[in-house]
């Protein structure tokens, strides 16, 4: 399976050079139908060393070419850096800070070489302070083990293959929890959306001098990176990985993140001027249609009370988190909605008021997280949760590109989470997927985005799917 994907993702690479990476990758997904079944700095709190992915790699640890271990595969250094599927990009991400474009977006900015600029490091290696560097540790390792599993040195690194090691013994010695939600989750985002660490942050600026857009879904993203088996020996370690959860974590967390960061001033602003990576692109970068007859080419969005024609606050999290909020935790729905509409209100009250509203989400999003979190999942929890996001009070809320695009990944990764927990068919699935691909062709390009077809097609692939809850 996996081996098949890579080919698929391999053929379309040259073909769609300009599509943004994460829809080059998710439109291969949608071919592929489903995942592979088995196939600042992470743990910098624990002031170990950062030990550099040689350190992992003996063949009886994991450097071996097949994945036949006993406990794990041990090949997870291969798929690490299989250099023709997503699941390698970390291992490529230092090397793509010194090919064309990664040197054209340092020179814009005068960065220097951006193999070597912090701004760029924090995201695209595990730049561990010097301090913490082991003496196999190198940044040309990219973004390496470490960067998620936290440092090794003077850590975990002795202790987890030294029997009797348990998950929990590890945990203890400093490796970092990454089968728990919310804390997988805070360490993406720290690079997949930004954190408040040394060079995690990706301006507007760098965006002007042409850094892709950031795009990031927890469930699909896990997927598409994952180097290890959920088999019977992973589940007896670890329990069984939920995806709804996963996904439903993962848009309370990425929403405490965008607004506890938009809350801190040295954030929030770039000079005079609000920081535009927070915004929604399309709502600045649009052509001027100022002729005698108006024609508006933005549509006004019911969850946002905002002044007519000022750009919005990228809600695209937001929105799924609503959604989440009404499916599955009913009690505290109606508090998000009104700490949301009350944050884009405050947008066109003043700088305070807006980082105060700011602050408020946050907290809320974080009661999400911990409720989702603790939460028994139920057998119709994805359903549920799709019906609401293709619903009426949901969808007029898909205006923006960046939303849209959120809500494809969504249906996408709920559907699969129905396949693999047995609720729908791999058949009935396949015909579903036909809808999904339109739901995915709708954003393709953003440029071309066009909001009431987009819904069109959403609602015809939640359809199809709410058929067969
Ligand atoms: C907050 C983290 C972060 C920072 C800071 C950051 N990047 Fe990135 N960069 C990413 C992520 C994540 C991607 C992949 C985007 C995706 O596919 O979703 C990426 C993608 C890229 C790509 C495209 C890679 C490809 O495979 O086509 C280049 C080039 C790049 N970054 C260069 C830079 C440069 C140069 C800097 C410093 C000016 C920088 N980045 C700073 C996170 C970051
Ligand atoms: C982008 C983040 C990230 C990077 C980089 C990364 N991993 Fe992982 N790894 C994960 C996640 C997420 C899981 C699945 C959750 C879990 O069980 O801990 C995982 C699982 C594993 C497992 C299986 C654990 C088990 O209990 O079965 C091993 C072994 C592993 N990784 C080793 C490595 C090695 C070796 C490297 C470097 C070559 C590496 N990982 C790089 C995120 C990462
Ligand atoms: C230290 C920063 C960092 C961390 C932590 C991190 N990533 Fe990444 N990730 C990146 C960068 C940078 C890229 C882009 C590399 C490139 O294009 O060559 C990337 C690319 C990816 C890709 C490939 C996307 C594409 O469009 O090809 C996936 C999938 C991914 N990351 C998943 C994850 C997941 C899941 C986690 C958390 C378990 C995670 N990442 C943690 C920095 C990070
Ligand atoms: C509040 C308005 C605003 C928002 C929101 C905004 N931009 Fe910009 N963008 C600008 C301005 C102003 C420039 C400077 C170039 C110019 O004068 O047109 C610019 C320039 C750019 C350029 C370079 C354009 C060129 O002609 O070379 C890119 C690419 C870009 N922005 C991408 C983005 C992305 C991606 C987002 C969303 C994350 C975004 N912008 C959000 C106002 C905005």
């Amino acid at each position: 399976m996996r081996r098949v994907w890579a080919e698929v993702f391999a053929g379309s690479r040259g073909q769609s050079g300009r599509r943004p990476v994460f829809l080059r990758v998710i439109a291969v997904l949608a071919l592929a139908a489903f995942y592979p079944a088995s196939g600042a700095i992470g743990g910098s709190a624990s002031g170990g060393t950062f030990e550099g992915v040689a350190s992992c790699a003996g063949s009886t640890c994991h450097g071996r070419a097949e994945g036949n271990g006993a406990v794990v595969r041990q090949d997870e250094i291969a798929t690490w850096q299989e250099p023709s599927s997503p699941s390698g990009a970390h291992a490529r991400a230092y090397a793509v800070l010194g090919g064309r474009r990664g040197q054209q977006i340092a020179a814009s900015l005068g960065l220097g070489n951006a193999q070597s600029a912090p701004a760029c490091l924090g995201c695209h290696a595990t730049n561990a302070p010097s301090g913490q560097r082991g003496a196999k540790f190198t940044l040309t390792d990219g973004v390496g083990c470490e960067s998620c599993h936290g440092a090794a040195g003077g850590s975990w690194l002795a202790e987890h293959y030294a029997l009797p090691a348990t998950h929990a013994s590890n945990v203890a010695a400093g490796l970092t929890p990454l089968d728990n939600p919310a804390v997988r989750a805070g360490v993406c985002l720290d690079c997949h959306y930004g954190s408040s660490k040394p060079g995690q942050f990706v301006t507007h600026a760098m965006m002007a001098a042409g850094h892709p857009r950031v795009s990031f879904e927890l469930d699909l993203f896990s997927a598409l990176q994952q180097h290890h088996n959920i088999d019977a020996d992973y589940t007896r370690r670890k329990g069984t990985p939920d995806s709804v959860r996963f996904w439903a974590v993962g848009q309370a967390e990425a929403v405490q993140r965008a607004t506890g960061l938009f809350a801190q001033p040295k954030f929030a602003f770039e000079g005079a001027f609000p920081q535009f990576y927070f915004y929604d692109c399309h709502s600045c970068h649009r052509t001027i249609a100022d002729g005698p007859q108006r024609k508006l080419t933005f549509e006004t969005n019911p969850g946002r009370p905002i002044p007519f024609g000022n750009p919005p606050f990228n809600d695209e999290n937001i929105i799924m988190l609503s959604a989440v909020a009404g499916a599955l935790v009913p009690g505290e729905a109606a508090r998000f909605q009104t700490a949301s509409r009350d944050f884009h209100k405050a947008m066109g009250q003043g700088p305070t008021e807006a980082r105060t509203a700011a602050q408020a989400l946050s907290a809320r999003a974080g009661v999400l997280s911990e409720a989702l979190s603790g939460r028994a999942s139920g057998n119709a929890d994805a359903f549920r949760v799709i019906a609401i996001i293709a619903g009426e009070a949901t969808t007029p809320r898909f205006t923006d590109y960046a939303g849209s695009v959120q809500a494809v990944m969504a249906i996408d990764t709920l559907l699969n989470a129905l396949v693999r927990e047995g609720r729908v068919t791999q058949g009935a699935a396949a015909g579903i997927r036909g809808d999904i691909a339109r739901a995915y062709k709708a954003v393709e390009e953003p440029n071309a985005y066009r909001p009431a077809d987009f819904r069109a097609a959403l609602k015809s692939a939640a359809g199809a799917i709410g058929r067969l809850g």
